[in-house]
């Protein structure tokens, strides 16, 4: 047993495996809100993460990166396709996102996420100390509290949820649904985005498994569990410090030559996934070129759209009409050299997202559904300079905290429209107000508030 009073149990490790064309495998930062959040927190406390590298095959040995020692879990290409593309992004995803594209239930897929949590438990099992604190994350793992609690009494356990929470009606189709509430109870403090889903959770406790709840708190198995809202963020200073910095102030600048000094540059930034509302905003800019009230090349969009989950069928279908979409604006209302949608199907690293943020008039955050939605963040982080404007979706988490956005329903496109229009217009003293106190919010609601409330909460359980 290794010596970590401290374990992240997570999916992906915070780098991805990738082997280039030449055959030479190297280190990547992952994809996600999650790795964002939680690196700076494992690597300023030196603790443990066990985690899938994201390729298939024999798993790396164990190694130290970063301030962390990250532990590599072995999934196969059966359990790849089963476990990680089948029962987490192809039932859990959709059916926790609102049912946007309808989930899939397949007997043998819950068998390999069975299997596949028991290797998570058993491994996070081997590497905590005694009596340490163990952090299980995300909808990938919901089972790992209560088997890791079965083979380790002494741990505290805590679950974070990134993603949302479904109300009753819709959990309840999942045909394990018993066995996932059963397997987050096993943690002392279950953790959400929002309120309204911790209350989903508790509800499920007492209607499905008629347990005894009080607020926050269920009785099971002779413990307290907590259900409770966490709403995660980023570290701010480190990412304004980034975008301030000279080098992404002269690339902003940059962009903004590069892309023909426009007026106007609005901005997107997504996993290309179809939770994202990415056709949302693809739509309004198109119809707004088309009735005249914004002119390419003036007016450019950028969207960037990093590929994820692509051997997943919805995602291959979403790139289609998205690549098709952008095809349509440019073939229209572009002209030789200056398209009015310039789309890149790339992962960008964080230096050129800050730039991008520092160069956008208006950043477009327009998902149907999100847990939180950490760009919308980062966009304000990155504004020290009080400029620029966004437009947010009502059904980001992030809403809830950054009242001062754009906000907009994302099934209402003449709503989007209107709140566009409203941002690319503001005037520069309004668009300060409105930024000035989005960021006087998230300064004080970082990581740090996040993580040591999340712990704070845990160790009262302890
Ligand atoms: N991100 C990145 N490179 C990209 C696209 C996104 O590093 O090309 C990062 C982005 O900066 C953010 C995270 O990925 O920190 C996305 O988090 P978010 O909560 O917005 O969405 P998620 O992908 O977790 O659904
Ligand atoms: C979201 C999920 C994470 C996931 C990330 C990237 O942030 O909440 O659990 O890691 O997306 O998705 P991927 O499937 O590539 O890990």
């Amino acid at each position: 047993r290794a010596d970590s009073p401290v374990v992240v149990v997570a999916n992906r490790l915070p780098v991805d495996q990738v082997t280039d064309p030449d055959g030479t495998t190297r280190w990547q930062r992952s994809p996600g809100g999650l790795v964002t959040a939680l690196e700076p927190f494992v690597a300023g406390r030196g603790g443990a993460w066990v985690g899938w590298s994201g390729s298939a095959g024999e798993a790396p040995e164990p190694f130290e990166s970063g301030g962390m020692s990250l532990i590599p879990v072995e999934l196969s290409e059966e359990e790849v396709d089963r476990y990680y593309e089948g029962m987490s992004n192809a039932s859990l995803w959709p059916l926790y996102h609102d049912v946007v594209e309808k989930p899939e239930y397949h007997r043998t897929w819950w068998d390999t996420y069975v299997q596949v949590n028991k290797r998570f438990a058993d491994r996070a099992a081997e590497v905590a100390a005694d009596d340490a604190i163990v952090w299980v994350h995300d909808y990938q793992l919901q089972l790992v509290p209560a088997m890791l609690r079965q083979r380790r009494p002494d741990l505290t356990i805590g679950f974070f949820l990134h993603i949302p929470f479904p109300p009753y009606e819709l959990f309840t189709q999942l045909p394990w649904r018993s066995a996932i509430v059963e397997g987050l109870l096993g943690a002392d403090l279950v953790g959400f985005q929002l309120p309204s889903a911790a209350t989903n959770f508790v509800q499920l406790a007492r209607r499905l498994h008629e347990l005894p709840t009080r607020g926050p708190a269920i009785e099971y198995d002779g413990r307290t569990v907590i259900a409770r809202a966490f709403p995660i963020s980023i570290d701010v200073a480190a990412f304004d410090q980034l975008a301030s910095s000279p080098e992404v102030l002269a690339r902003a600048k940059e962009i903004r030559a590069e892309l023909g000094d426009p007026d106007k540059m609005i901005l997107g930034v997504d996993r290309l996934d179809y939770t994202k509302g990415i056709s949302v905003r693809l739509n309004a800019f198109q119809e707004m070129l088309e009735d005249g009230v914004v002119e390419a090349p003036g007016t450019v969009m950028v969207q960037v759209a990093t590929p994820s989950r692509e051997r997943v069928e919805h995602y291959v279908h979403m790139r289609e009409t998205i690549e098709q979409q952008v095809g349509h604006i440019n073939g229209v209302f572009g002209s030789i050299g200056s398209p009015a949608v310039h789309y890149f199907n790339q992962s960008m690293p964080r230096e050129e997202l800050a730039a991008l943020y520092r160069a956008a008039d208006v950043m477009l955050v327009t998902p149907y559904r999100d847990g939180m939605n950490l760009v919308a963040k980062e966009y304000v982080a990155a504004r020290s300079d009080h400029g620029g404007a966004l437009v947010l979706s009502e059904f980001a988490g992030a809403a809830a905290e950054l009242r001062q956005a754009f906000l907009v329903n994302p099934h209402d496109i003449t709503g989007v429209k209107n709140q566009l229009l409203r941002a690319l217009r503001v005037e520069p003293a309004e668009g300060a107000r409105r930024m000035r106190a989005m960021r006087r919010y998230l300064v004080k609601h970082d990581l740090d508030h996040w993580a040591s409330s999340f712990f704070d909460a845990l160790r009262a359980q302890a």
